[in-house]
């Protein structure tokens, strides 16, 4: 049986245990969202051992030479020697410069790290309250046009990141996590293509920034935003991305409803082959998204998608 050992405390795990699970449950409280080696929110630092890592090319090569790994994607197969995340040495600083409702569901909170950040559309990041609960998020900022870092939270469900997130006000100190590469961006080859951008709820946050950067690269080609949203007044972007739409005609936003997602899915039908999808939301819009650009005939090496899980279980550190 392989011992793990964290600071002062050392126990025997069975062969093969899943990281994440054996560290949880000593209650160490590592956080988690996507247990997919999407969300980096579990990253842990090995400090001496090598666990099996199913997914080593989740995590960039350098943070991987430095000795970090995704628990929720390591199996514990040798006695091993770790240290968790801790936000207080390991995070980068960060303060609340605004915070407010764009819609009743939705907070936009905008954060002023303690130093430069380089990012780029799509990205998203893991964010830390004072009290240790930590969860990930995309920015919907843009680095070239904005001063701040953006991120839409979505408050309809309690969890304990929402909970203080509600509470904030400006001057609240957070703290700045891994920032990850996320499944979306945006490529300059992309300019003489269609683009669409498909959101549902919050998804709408990193495919803002991307349409801004597409913009900011001088895309040529037509531009579709479909944003579903449960109600009118979830639409919470609407007047931003409207007034976007009068400055750039090349530039279509459709903000459709649940009654009329399968028109909109239906009408979703390129005029070639020339055209690269972009999807947020959570899994089950993404999957309805998918599945019409799977039929509608576009490359599957042409849609990138990334599936907000909406999971907050277990993301606190004590
Ligand atoms: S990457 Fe491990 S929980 Fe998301």
């Amino acid at each position: 049986m392989p011992d793990i050992t964290v600071g002062q405390r050392r126990w025997p795990v069975a062969m093969g245990t899943n990281l994440l699970d054996a560290l949880n449950a000593q209650g160490l409280n590592v956080p988690y969202s996507c247990r997919a080696g999407s969300c980096h929110a579990c990253l842990v630092h090995c400090l001496r051992g090598e666990p099996r890592d199913n997914q080593p090319e989740a995590l960039e090569a350098g943070k991987r030479a430095e000795g970090w790994r995704l628990a929720c994607q390591c199996q514990v197969v040798d006695d091993l020697c770790v240290a968790v995340f801790d936000p207080a040495t390991d995070g980068l600083p960060a303060h609340v410069e605004a915070c407010d409702w764009l819609s009743p569901d939705v907070l936009r909170l905008r954060l002023q790290p303690s130093r430069p950040l380089r990012y780029h559309a799509g990205q998203h990041m893991v964010l830390w309250t004072e009290s240790g609960v930590a969860r990930p998020y995309s920015l919907a900022s843009l680095p070239q046009e904005d001063r701040f870092l953006e991120f839409h939270i979505d408050c309809r469900q309690p969890g304990a990141f929402v909970d203080i997130a509600k509470g904030l006000k400006a001057g609240a100190a957070l703290r700045l996590g891994e920032l990850r590469g996320g499944a979306l961006r945006y490529d300059p080859g992309w300019q003489d293509s269609a683009l669409w951008l498909l959101a549902a709820g919050t998804g709408l946050a990193p495919l803002y920034g991307i349409l801004r950067e597409a913009l900011r690269q001088g895309h040529s080609g037509e531009i579709r935003l479909v944003h579903l949203a449960r109600e009118q007044a979830q639409h919470y972007l609407a007047s931003e991305l409207k007034a976007l739409a009068v400055h750039h005609p090349s530039v279509r936003i459709e903000l459709v409803l649940p009654e009329a997602f399968s028109h909109a899915l239906a009408a979703l039908r390129p005029s070639s082959r020339q055209v690269h999808a972009l999807v947020c939301g959570s899994p089950t819009s993404v999957e309805a998204y998918s599945k019409r650009l799977f039929l509608a005939g576009v490359p599957r090496n042409q849609v990138l998608a990334d599936v907000f899980t909406g999971r907050e279980t277990g993301v606190f550190h004590s």
